[in-house]
């Protein structure tokens, strides 16, 4: 038996997934492109997985993909172009991966936009809560079958501690009666990944299908593309001088969720520091997961909204 009291903030991907065998597993990693996903998705091959790392620039992905063969030796590596903004997209892809993969073991919902300009997806959702959520909502639940073949599955939302910014408006979600506030936008599409696992945990958990959230802890990645210099003296303030993490230590709650012994059999979590985390709801809290985040109800009210917008049901459970 290990000692994950051990595990922390500071603790690698490579440490947390060490001894663990994922040969003969099926692992999708979204946004492997960059940052996280890029070292989640090369973890999960250093353990033997065959990883399908998902991008929406094809050779930047490429190139990621090629560097982790070299790197692990894992030959079984291999890059899927995924625009989450794009509900088409989506569809074509989710079709293109069950013709190849009947199982899939291991899903990292990791790309993630923050705190960009007014935009939208394709199909005109509010670009953070379009890609963030309603993008990996459509993914999962099409690649739903292939999960629950490989049962005991995992899928992982990769969510953040900018949950604590907003809960999700479902009277305004698209913003269309309030000024758009990119903060809130983010802190809105991340409390939706939360919720996103505690509704698919409730619907697939009793099959042997469990997702978990997470927050990552802060990292210098391509996340911070849209910042300016008064969105750092935000985030400073707000974090009150947070240390960032490196990008291995970063992965590292990414791959615990996906692959540690410890989980097996739990979902509806969210977890930081490679633990899980406890309900904070203090104002000024500098951890722990907002109870809006994890209450069942708001999980059920996004799933109906995210079916909407999506134009499929998705009943999942037997
Ligand atoms: N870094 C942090 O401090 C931090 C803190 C809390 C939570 N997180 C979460 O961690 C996750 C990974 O972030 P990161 O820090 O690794 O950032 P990153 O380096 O910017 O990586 C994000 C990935 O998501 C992809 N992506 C963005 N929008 C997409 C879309 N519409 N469709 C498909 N792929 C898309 C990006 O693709 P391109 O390469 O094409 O841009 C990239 O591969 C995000 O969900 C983020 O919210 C990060």
């Amino acid at each position: 038996m290990r000692d994950t009291a051990k595990f922390g903030a500071e603790t690698t991907a490579s440490e947390v997934a060490e001894g663990i065998d994922l040969s003969g597993k099926v692992a999708l990693v979204t946004g492997g492109s960059s940052g996280l996903g890029q070292e989640t998705a090369r973890v999960l091959a250093e353990r033997g997985a065959r990883v399908i790392l998902t991008a929406r620039d094809l050779p930047k992905g490429e190139a990621v993909a090629a560097g982790i063969r070299a790197a692990t030796g894992n030959q079984h590596v291999e890059v899927e172009e995924l625009e989450l903004g794009s509900l088409k997209q989506i569809r074509a892809f989710a079709e293109r991966f069950l013709a190849r993969h009947p199982t899939l073991h291991i899903l990292v919902n990791n790309a993630g936009v923050m705190a960009c300009p007014p935009a939208k997806t394709a199909d005109g959702f509010e670009l953070q809560f379009g890609s963030n959520h309603v993008g990996h909502f459509l993914t999962t639940c099409l690649l739903a079958p292939a999960l629950r073949r490989a049962a005991p599955s995992r899928v992982v939302s990769v969510s953040s501690r900018g949950h604590h910014m907003s809960p999700v408006v479902f009277d305004d979600i698209q913003f269309e009666r309030r000024p758009y506030d990119k903060w809130l936008a983010y802190g809105q599409s991340k409390t939706a990944n939360v919720l996103f696992a505690v509704g698919l945990e409730r619907r697939l958990g009793a099959r042997g299908v469990h997702a978990n959230a997470l927050h990552p802890g802060g990292i210098m990645t391509e996340l911070s593309r849209h910042l300016q210099s008064e969105d750092w003296q935000f985030l400073q303030a707000r974090t009150r001088g947070m240390k960032f993490k490196s990008v291995e230590a970063g992965a590292a709650t990414s791959v615990f969720a996906a692959t540690a012994p410890e989980l097996e059999g739990r979902g509806g979590l969210y977890l930081e520091d490679c633990h899980v985390a406890a309900v904070n709801d203090a104002a000024d809290a500098l951890d722990g997961v907002k109870s809006y985040a994890l209450d069942p109800q708001n999980a059920e009210r996004l799933w109906e909204v995210s079916e909407k917008l999506v134009g499929e049901r998705f009943a999942l459970s037997p």
